[in-house]
């Protein structure tokens, strides 16, 4: 990949949710959109940007930061209008990388949830792209033809235990995706999901037995896992006009996971282990 990058998106303005630290996915993204020749907003939690990591990322891409808790209709509405004054207009893509289970953070297992926490994932984790969709729409803050792409795994379509109810939250929104994707197809805009295979950051290191999850996707994959700095390169292809015609898609981007069965490698690595421990 040239460090110049081709383009993709000179003159387009968008949001990205969801950069926490240099590892998150959404940072990669931002960095990818900056050398696309995109500008953009950056918005976190208030809580995460006491951090201040983001600070470091706003001042590399000269992206100014505003706060925005997903899940209150007001700090949505707040993140709209001040983007809107910034940029004199709406935005051509939204990036939507935010996710958190308290029922994860605090060990609650499936059958064990915490409903009051159970709702707190699907509401940051899903239903906040319905919130976003549903305020920056009715301000006109999309431009006909814009993009819009949230992170999802495959444990909507999976089950993947320790996912626990994150696994129910991606299935809620890889359909609010496609629902709120054919209502603003009339003004060409498109919304997708980007199915990403394990990647090392804050967000993925919280669940239980990552490592493992991440090893046998690996293994598993014929190309391997995608770093997050691929999945940045992959959006940005989904922000830029060579995707005009994509929409209420669940894109996967995990090297050929989704339709592999067995790989050869771990055949042979199970081979070994069963037979050492006879
Ligand atoms: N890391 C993985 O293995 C992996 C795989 C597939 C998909 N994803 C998805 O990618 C996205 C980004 O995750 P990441 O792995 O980069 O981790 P991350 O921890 O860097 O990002 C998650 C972000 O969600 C933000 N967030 C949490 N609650 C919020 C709220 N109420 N309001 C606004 N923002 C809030 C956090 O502050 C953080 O920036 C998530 O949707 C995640 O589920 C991650």
């Amino acid at each position: 990949m040239s460090k110049e990058g081709y383009g993709l998106l000179k003159g387009k303005k968008g949001i990205i949710f969801g950069a926490l630290d240099d590892r998150s996915i959404a940072w990669r993204i931002a960095l990818a959109c900056k050398r696309e020749g995109a500008e953009f907003v950056l918005s976190n939690a208030p809580i995460a940007l006491r951090l201040g990591t983001l600070n470091a990322l706003s001042e590399e891409t000269g992206a100014p930061i505003i706060p925005c808790d997903v899940t209150s209709d007001d700090e949505i509405e707040s993140l709209v209008d001040q983007t809107k004054e910034h940029f004199g207009g709406g935005v051509d893509f939204v990036l939507h990388a935010i996710g958190m289970s308290p029922n994860i953070r605090k060990k609650k297992e499936y059958t064990d949830l915490n409903y009051k926490w159970f709702q707190q994932s699907l509401d940051i984790s899903a239903i906040s792209l319905h919130r976003i969709l549903h305020h920056i729409d009715g301000k006109g803050g999309l431009n006909d033809g814009a993009s819009v792409v949230a992170l999802s795994y495959i444990g909507a379509q999976r089950i993947f235990s320790k996912y626990s109810d994150m696994n129910d939250a991606k299935a809620l929104l890889e359909s609010i995706a496609r629902n709120y994707g054919s209502r603003l197809a009339k003004n060409g805009i498109r919304v997708n999901t980007v199915s990403q295979a394990p990647t090392k950051t804050s967000a993925g290191s919280g669940i239980k037995n990552f490592d493992g999850m991440y090893t046998f996707a690996e293994k598993l994959s014929p190309l391997g896992n995608p770093t997050a700095d691929e999945c940045a390169d992959y959006c940005v292809t989904l922000f830029s006009d060579l995707t005009r015609k994509v929409t209420m898609q669940n894109l996967y981007h995990d090297g050929g996971f989704v339709t592999s069965g067995f790989s050869e490698e771990l055949l042979d690595d199970l081979a070994h282990l069963y037979t050492e421990e006879k």
